[in-house]
């Protein structure tokens, strides 16, 4: 990472951005990509890069397939085949015909042009690609298609899979049609998610969604949620183990 003589100011601040980055969220293999390696642009804010790092080390190397909403100058794909290595396929999606450039058989990298917010977009990627081990939202970052991705793709993740959605500041955003505790934004929606995870405890105030069933849990980050896809097979109980103590006599 060089600054070149007779750099502008511009560059100089994004040079300066760059080492704050590299020295404020860790420099795992990701982060060294992103900053080091010769792509495509990949347009991330800095911190997501530690999170990507914790869920997504345990599918490295693995046969996974992996897909991204959201290709822009395909760099990101770029990184993710690096990461994950040559037996993850990459999936890209994206509204814009463009994209499609971006695909490359030979490197197990996929990019389907559709919209998020299109039902049968999403029935039609569904027959085409049966397994999804992780989805990462980084699309049109606008609740609605958010919602309708999480609606249509959490029950087609594989049990023991991931879901994730980038970019959830959107929810409070004017311009996002978002605003804070607006009962329509992806953040109230998750917030929901919340209740379902525990809707065992309700006492049938709330019977048990799918989402109950199929969640291992919820994680919330600056801009980032993630969903654990995991198949809850009975009812929480609890009980008591060991030898009691004097305190519980009565
Ligand atoms: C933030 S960029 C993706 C950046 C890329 N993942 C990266 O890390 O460099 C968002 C992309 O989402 C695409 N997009 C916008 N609305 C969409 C929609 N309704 N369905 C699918 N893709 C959409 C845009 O065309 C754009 O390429």
């Amino acid at each position: 990472m060089n600054l070149a003589a007779g750099s502008s100011d511009f560059e100089k601040q994004q040079y300066e951005a760059l080492k704050a980055a590299y020295r404020l969220f860790g420099h795992g293999d990701l982060m060294k990509f992103w900053l080091f390696e010769n792509h495509r642009c990949i347009y991330k804010w800095a911190h997501y890069f530690p999170i990507y790092e914790k869920w997504f080390e345990a599918y490295r190397g693995k046969e996974i397939v992996f897909v991204e909403v959201g290709v822009q100058n395909g760099g990101s794909i770029q990184m993710w085949r690096n990461y994950f290595g040559g037996n993850a396929k990459i999936v890209g999606i994206d509204i814009n015909p463009a994209c499609k450039q971006f695909e490359d058989a030979t490197q197990n990298i996929f990019v389907e042009i559709g919209s998020q917010d299109d039902p049968n977009f999403w029935a039609a990627f569904k027959e085409k690609y049966p397994r999804v081990d992780i989805l990462l939202d980084d699309g049109g970052h606008f609740s609605n298609q958010q919602i309708l991705t999480f609606r249509e793709m959490f029950p087609h993740i594989k049990d023991g899979g991931l879901y994730a959605c980038e970019d959830c500041h959107t929810s409070y955003q004017a311009r996002f049609n978002g605003g804070l505790k607006k009962s329509d934004t992806f953040i109230e929606f998750t917030k929901n998610l919340i209740d379902e995870l525990n809707a065992f405890h309700t006492n049938g105030t709330l019977p048990p969604t799918y989402n109950t069933l199929n969640m291992g849990g919820i994680y919330f980050y600056d801009s980032i949620v993630v969903v654990e896809k995991k198949k809850i097979p009975f009812k929480p109980f609890d009980l008591p183990v060991g030898d009691f103590a004097e305190v519980n006599a009565e």
